[in-house]
């Protein structure tokens, strides 16, 4: 599959184009502020009270109600969590324009039913791989992040060039834009997130710290074997690879690896990973989001109250003070 970058992208289906970004957090921001470094006439739509109204103003950005930014615009990103864009959506709805582009950076709300575009909206994805903080740091620096683009709705004929100017304008174009679907960037994404990075990684950090504590060695220790290392390997294996990581260890280290590691991530680790694809895909994963955003996020609440309060978290403090 090859990247698509920005020598090879025509950014004329933007132009003279006005782009409305709902929501002003995480990615609304970056690409907001990016849009308009690349000279792209943009406005933030932001709900009453918005507690982010003042800072895009001081950001020199312009602000609307959700539903006057998206019906005076040429392309409506959708920014805001990916739980309440449905909503967002059917209070839009009624003042999009014939014609106009709807954007996502994520595949999450089409994939499983959240939103049913109109027929004659242009839907496109544009998912950067990586925080809105990065992805505004990097084109700050000349550079850009990786995204994946997609289109899930063709109204125009144009919808493809469309994705890929956004791309563009944003910075993605710098790193290398890769065609994708819909369902692929958001099942690989939520997979990620529930089993491998962001899911199984944090918890045998955990895991390595409470059997080495209750081994006898001291919480500082353990803290900065198994938590502290993990910024060390993130960065070889970003520079080298996995197997060129490996060869950058020490023997002893690099045994220690190839032995351990596959009897800690066996069959059954495996198992369980296909378990949690197969949930994601069949849409339990996304009803309990669902359930969440509607009763409070209870289940998120109880797990960040634990989360501070785990003596891998203490430790980690006494290191820090
Ligand atoms: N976060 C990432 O690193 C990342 C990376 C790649 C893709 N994505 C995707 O990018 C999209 C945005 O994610 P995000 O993390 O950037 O979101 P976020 O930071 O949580 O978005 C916050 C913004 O959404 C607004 N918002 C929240 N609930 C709203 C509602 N009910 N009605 C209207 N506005 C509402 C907030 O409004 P107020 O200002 O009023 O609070 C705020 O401006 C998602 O599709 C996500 O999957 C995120």
């Amino acid at each position: 599959m090859d990247a698509i970058r920005e020598a090879d992208i025509d950014p004329t289906p933007l132009t003279g184009k006005r782009v409305a970004i709902i929501g002003y957090g995480n990615q609304g921001r970056a690409q907001a502020l990016n849009l308009n470094d690349s000279g792209i006439d943009v406005v933030v739509g932001l709900r009453d009270g918005s507690p982010r109204i003042s800072g895009a103003h001081s950001d020199g950005i312009a602000t609307a109600s959700l539903t006057e930014a998206a019906g005076g615009a040429d392309l409506v990103m959708l920014l805001a969590p990916d739980e309440v864009l449905g909503a967002i959506y059917r209070l839009i709805e009624p003042n999009l324009r014939q014609g106009a582009a709807l954007g996502f950076s994520h595949g999450l709300a089409i994939r499983f039913g959240f939103i049913e575009p109109r027929p004659d909206l242009d839907v496109y994805l544009v998912a950067p791989k990586g925080p809105g903080t990065a992805l505004r740091s990097l084109y700050r620096e000349g550079k850009g992040m990786v995204a994946l683009f997609a289109v899930h709705q063709d109204a125009s004929g144009q919808a493809e060039k469309i994705a890929l100017a956004y791309g563009r304008a944003i910075g993605c174009g710098r790193a290398g834009i890769l065609r994708s679907t819909f369902a692929e960037e958001c099942e690989a994404d939520l997979f990620n997130e529930n089993a491998v990075v962001w899911g199984a990684v944090p918890e045998i950090l955990i895991a390595g710290f409470d059997t080495l504590v209750a081994g006898g060695i001291s919480e500082e220790v353990a803290y900065m074997e198994c938590v502290g290392e993990l910024k060390l390997i993130a960065e070889l294996i970003e520079a080298r690879g996995i197997a060129g990581m490996r060869e950058a260890i020490s023997n002893t280290a690099e045994l220690g690896a190839v032995l351990g590691g596959p009897r800690i991530v066996d069959d059954g680790v495996k198992a369980r990973m296909r378990a949690i694809l197969e949930e994601i895909r069949a849409g339990r994963f996304t009803d309990l989001l669902r359930d969440e955003e509607a009763s409070a996020y209870p289940l998120l609440q109880a797990a960040r109250k634990r989360a501070r309060g785990l003596m891998v978290e203490q430790a980690r403090q006494k290191l820090l003070d």
